[in-house]
């Protein structure tokens, strides 16, 4: 058989521009932005507030168009699916983490993470047997008949991430995922979107200012004011950081 180079490639954008109508003018908020994102990598975009970092992400999800350019979620334009296709999609291979967790106060655990399987219409056996062996996973079976309400930043957003690994996770876009956390939260929440890339073989993009991230990112790029510029660690020697020669 045929290997087929575009099977890890989960999503392609190629120069996305988007813009906002503001007081009767359009202002550019994504600029000719170009992205691949594969299976079992993490993607980091590092960018000020501002400077398109969600606009990227809804994009990136078929939440809003593209204004101009291309985007392929799953090998196919997004322009050859049906609205009723790209919300399966939705449902079924992409998950969200977000900064203010969105878990749902009047759920508990288990159910906040079985809310996307009910909604890609998994029966419930079958959801019971996931959400078990997800808990089991990241050893928190204990909280499971728990509300969200008596757990911790950090727990919250554990959940979450469940939540948007339950349906398979292939592609797992966060939003700025640590800012509402404190250091050892955060150090735990980049653990584990690591985890997910290289231990579910998602695709996983997150948006955020946190630099802790660099290390577990395949790929880092940088943002600003819409445009999209991969960035490239300095090169490391003997354990310090290479400095450009100055001229003599
Ligand atoms: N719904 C909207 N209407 C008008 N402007 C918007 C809207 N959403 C975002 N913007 C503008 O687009 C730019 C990028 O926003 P955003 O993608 O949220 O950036 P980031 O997530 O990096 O903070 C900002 O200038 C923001 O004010
Ligand atoms: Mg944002």
């Amino acid at each position: 058989m045929r290997a087929n180079p575009q099977r890890g490639i989960v999503l392609a954008m190629d120069d996305v521009s988007a813009s906002f109508a503001a007081g009767g003018e359009s202002r550019i908020v994504l600029r000719e932005v170009s992205l691949r994102a594969e299976r079992g990598e993490l993607i980091l975009l590092l960018g000020p507030s501002g400077s398109g970092k969600t606009t990227l992400l809804t994009i990136a999800a078929g939440l809003r168009p593209p204004g101009s350019g291309t985007l392929s979620l799953f090998g196919r334009d997004i322009r050859s699916y049906r609205v009723r296709e790209l919300q399966q999609i939705r449902a079924s291979r992409i998950g969200f983490v977000f900064q203010d967790f969105k878990l749902i106060e009047g759920l508990t655990v288990r159910q906040n993470v079985a809310l996307p399987l009910r909604l890609a219409g998994w029966s419930g056996t079958r959801i019971k047997d996931r959400i078990e062996t997800l808990l089991g996973e990241v050893d928190m079976l204990r909280l499971g008949g728990r509300y969200p309400r008596s757990l911790s930043q950090g727990q919250r957003q554990r959940v979450a991430l469940l939540r948007a690994m339950a349906n398979g996770g292939e592609l797992i876009l966060a939003d700025e995922p640590t800012a509402s956390l404190d250091r050892t939260s955060s150090l735990e929440v980049i653990r584990r979107l690591a985890w997910c890339a290289e231990h579910h073989r998602s695709s996983v993009i997150v948006a955020s200012h946190d630099l802790r991230m660099v290390d577990s990112a395949a790929r880092v790029y940088r943002i600003d004011d819409g445009s999209l510029a991969e960035w490239h660690r300095r090169p490391v020697v003997s354990g310090t950081t290479k400095e450009p020669q100055s001229t003599p």
